[in-house]
């Protein structure tokens, strides 16, 4: 509008829900009444005449319930009088219902009801078919991150689930009231675009510490879990049509990634040692990895493998995507160092989350760069995604330093390992002939393997319906593969995993 006479009604951004009588009712902004002094128009014309177009358009539905006088009398800058004529006007005229105590309604007029496309769309909106998305967001299609379940219940066995209901609530509590105390503004401000200096500093401690990554505070960038570190991974370095690397079967957020980014998939074969390194003619711009426990087969890339893969992105100038998502949980051994924390060649770009050693919502993750690449990964986090949510990351930083995190990861550890335990002896009783699961010695999953010739999709959609989710191992993979099924089982008590196997055996018989 840009005139000083033209004045917005609606101070209020957003409708706001007022519970009433036991219903909810909403109470609209009028963002899109403008009033203007210059005009010869009076002032209450202008209102009427725009609160009865807003109405007769249905940007205002019927039942919205109208900000009060006195907040309009303030938002506007018009006096009592005025907002009162327009009201009494449109609702002598049937536009709007007074009700005593309640507050001044839009109409319920059937005839001016058109069919809409969902709670609070446009009704003029065009359908999806026929507007024009972005050819990049085709390929997404065939990638799944997430269930879309009907209820926020986790069904057995989604994979790489933690034990939400074993989560130290009340210390988490406590280390978000006590950052809240030290420093509540500094936190509702937008901070550093890299993240909380704290959580940075409590982060590279640890890494250092439990997976022997070498990094300083400043290499780390705080992203709303892998997901995001991957996102500006690949927008940082994949130009379209770049050939990129990814391990076969493999990570769908990570394809998903480097797909929307432009990147030409190259999947290579998982065996037992990890990824293979393929001798290809075009070399790629990065290779993307999950050597602590490979998702989903399982499998721990070998030291010798770690150094071939190594060698090849320092002679070939390849970098590689380190993806440490689930590294704390090793029941066998001592975990195993990051690749990350050998690599001489600074080629090796380590991403981590809180996602599983925390909670998924918490949607903090992080990635570590190597010195070269942290300006240009700053950049893009600063103009796509901006910085990442304060008090969660200084409930985080609070959490590490107080020891809450490593005894958090300690008892999961365990408690984990009891329940791979329950899975394996539960899955040997129930499903002996159907699959076979090799042992597991880390990680919050369980892969069964089929008889050859099953279709692992077919049988996962079938046991979808009988409320089980296992999602088949063809969904990760790029080329043909053999048939399994993938299980969670971190997030389940013994007894949930004895019956919903217990209801698998019984559905498949
Ligand atoms: C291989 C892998 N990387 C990363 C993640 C975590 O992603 P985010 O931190 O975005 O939740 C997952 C989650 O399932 C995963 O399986």
């Amino acid at each position: 509008m840009g005139s000083n006479h033209a004045r917005r009604i609606g101070a209020i951004q957003e409708p706001i829900c007022v519970a009433m009588m036991g219903t909810i009712m909403l109470v609209v902004t009028l963002n899109m009444v403008r009033v203007d002094r210059r005009r010869r128009e009076p002032l209450q014309l202008q209102l009427y005449g725009q609160v009865r177009r807003a109405i007769i358009s249905g940007e205002l539905a019927s039942g919205a319930r109208l900000p009060s006088a006195r907040d309009l009398v303030e938002q506007l800058g018009l006096s009592r009088n005025t907002i009162v004529y327009a009201f009494e006007r449109l609702v002598a005229e049937g536009y709007l219902q007074s009700r005593i105590g309640s507050g001044m309604f839009v109409a319920h007029l059937p005839a001016l009801e058109r069919p809409r496309t969902g709670s609070g769309s446009n009704a003029n909106v065009a359908s999806s078919d026929r507007v024009h998305i972005a050819r990049r967001v085709a390929p997404l299609t065939e990638v799944s991150v997430n269930p879309e379940y009907p209820t926020l219940k986790v069904r057995p066995f989604r994979p790489c689930q933690p034990a939400v209901a074993e989560f130290p609530l009340r210390s988490w509590n406590r280390a978000r009231s006590y950052a809240l105390r030290l420093q509540a503004k500094e936190l509702m401000c937008e901070g550093d675009v890299a993240g909380l200096p704290r959580l940075r500093a409590a982060l590279a401690t640890y890494l250092r510490d439990a997976r022997g990554v070498k990094c300083g505070a400043e290499q780390i960038v705080i992203t709303a879990g892998a997901q995001e570190a991957l996102s500006l991974i690949s927008a940082s370095l994949v130009e379209t049509g770049d050939a990129v690397w990814m391990e076969d079967p493999g990570y769908l957020g990570a394809r998903a990634s480097f797909l929307r980014a432009g990147a030409k998939l190259t999947p290579v074969s998982v065996d037992a040692e990890g990824l293979t390194v393929p001798r290809l003619r075009q070399t790629p711009r990065l290779i993307y990895v999950t050597p602590s426990r490979q998702f989903p087969l399982g499998t721990t890339m070998s030291l010798p493998r770690r150094l071939a893969l190594l060698e090849f992105a320092r002679t070939n100038g390849v970098w590689l995507v380190e993806d440490d998502y689930d590294s704390e949980f090793r029941y066998v051994g001592r975990p195993v160092p990051s690749l990350q924390g050998l690599d001489e060649g600074g080629r090796v770009i380590y991403v981590g989350s809180f996602s599983k050693v925390l909670f998924g919502s918490l949607r903090l993750g992080y990635v570590v760069a190597p010195p070269s690449l942290v300006g240009a990964i700053r950049k893009v986090k600063e103009v796509e995604y901006g910085t990442s949510p304060g008090i969660e990351q200084a409930t985080a930083a609070l959490f590490i330093e107080e020891g809450y995190f490593a005894a958090h990861v300690r008892r999961m550890r365990k408690l984990y390992r009891e329940r791979r335990d329950s899975f394996l002896q539960a899955a040997q009783k129930y499903l002996s002939g159907l699959l076979t699961f090799p042992p597991i010695d880390a990680g919050m999953d369980a892969l069964g393997w089929l008889a050859r010739d099953a279709d692992d999709a077919e049988l996962s959609r079938r046991l979808a319906e009988a409320g089980i989710d296992v999602p088949p191992l063809s969904a990760y993979s790029l080329k043909p593969c053999p048939p399994g099924l993938l299980f969670g089982f971190t997030a389940f008590t013994p007894g949930q995993i004895r019956s919903a196997l217990q209801a698998i055996s019984d559905f498949v018989q």
